[in-house]
């Protein structure tokens, strides 16, 4: 349910809007992340009971230590009575029948939008933000903080600029604001962070020099022009996919590139960026750890 079934739709309201199968299915499975939210556990759960037939049911499986008593409040609320159908390794397994209509509650759990500001860091800038992408809510203090390293840098504008892992996009933003001829390449996997983040590209008027890739990792390209990345990499990787990453970029890198990244635990990030054959400097911040990676 993350990531919708088919084609990469292009707009945030394809995006969001419902999940239509060539036949409705009697069941519905949901395995929550709960790292992304509640909000996107009930968006997931609605559009779980949108897309079964009429007296079908919704299936979650969810870790008791994960907040599983509520999500089995939320699918009573939100699809129909639950019953317990299994318990294992900690997981619950519950079942819901879709016993009535909840057209109006569904609305407003799919209608849940958020908006982003930072009057410092992103003047005047509105990001359209929604339940199922990181740091949903407000501008991540550890973006806040690569940004700030690398404004106190005072770099020359680069050519080429690539936002990896962009999210919503405002590494991508703050750096096509910051340089103004810059050609920006933000690039995400998870395809609703991407429709928002194209949409907020194109309502700042900033579509013509940003790109928004829907790619796990960048994808093979003939670009080797990039002189800055920047990057917030995801907690929740495996080290095959961040390695998968990292490699990925060094394809995409000038010479002499420079790779700014931040992280809680900087450690794999050091090691990634040493293993592409950067010099690497750490700087602490509060909170975070600045990794700096240069070639050349
Ligand atoms: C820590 S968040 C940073 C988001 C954004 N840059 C920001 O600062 O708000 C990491 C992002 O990496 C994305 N991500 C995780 N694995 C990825 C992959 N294999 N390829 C591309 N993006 C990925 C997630 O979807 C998430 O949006």
């Amino acid at each position: 349910m993350r990531e919708r079934i088919g084609a990469v739709a292009d707009t945030i309201e394809d995006q969001l809007g419902p999940i239509s199968l060539p036949r409705q299915p009697r069941a519905a499975i949901v395995w929550p992340r709960a790292h992304l939210g509640k909000d996107f556990t009930r968006r997931c759960l609605v559009r779980a009971a949108q897309s079964v037939r009429e007296g079908g049911a919704v299936w979650c499986a969810v870790r008791k230590s994960k907040g599983a008593d509520t999500v089995a409040d939320a699918m009573r609320t939100l699809i129909g009575p639950v019953d317990i159908v299994g318990r294992s390794k900690g997981y619950r397994l519950f079942r819901a029948e879709c016993t009535r209509d909840r057209t109006k509650v569904w609305a407003e759990v799919l209608g849940q939008r958020y908006t982003i500001t930072d009057e410092d860091l992103l003047p005047g800038v509105s990001l359209h933000s929604a339940p199922g992408v990181f740091s949903r809510r407000g501008l991540d203090a550890g973006t806040a903080a690569l940004m700030r390293y690398t404004a106190g840098l005072q770099l020359d504008a680069p050519k080429h600029m690539v936002d990896l892992c962009a999210g919503i996009g405002p590494l991508a933003i703050w750096a096509a604001k910051r340089w103004t001829e810059t050609k920006v390449t933000a690039v995400d996997s998870n395809l609703l962070a991407v429709s928002l983040a194209r949409r907020n590209v194109e309502e700042l008027g900033l579509s013509a020099r940003v790109d928004v890739l829907a790619s796990d990792g960048l994808p093979k390209s003939a670009a080797v022009d990039v002189e800055l990345a920047l990057v917030n990499p995801p907690t929740h990787a495996d080290a095959e996919s961040l390695t998968k990453l990292w490699t990925g970029l060094r394809k995409w890198l000038a010479p002499t590139a420079r790779v700014i990244a931040v992280a809680t635990r900087p450690g794999g990030v050091r090691d990634a960026l040493v293993g592409i054959g950067a010099k690497v400097e750490s700087t602490t911040v509060p909170g975070y750890t600045i990794v700096d990676g240069r070639w050349g």
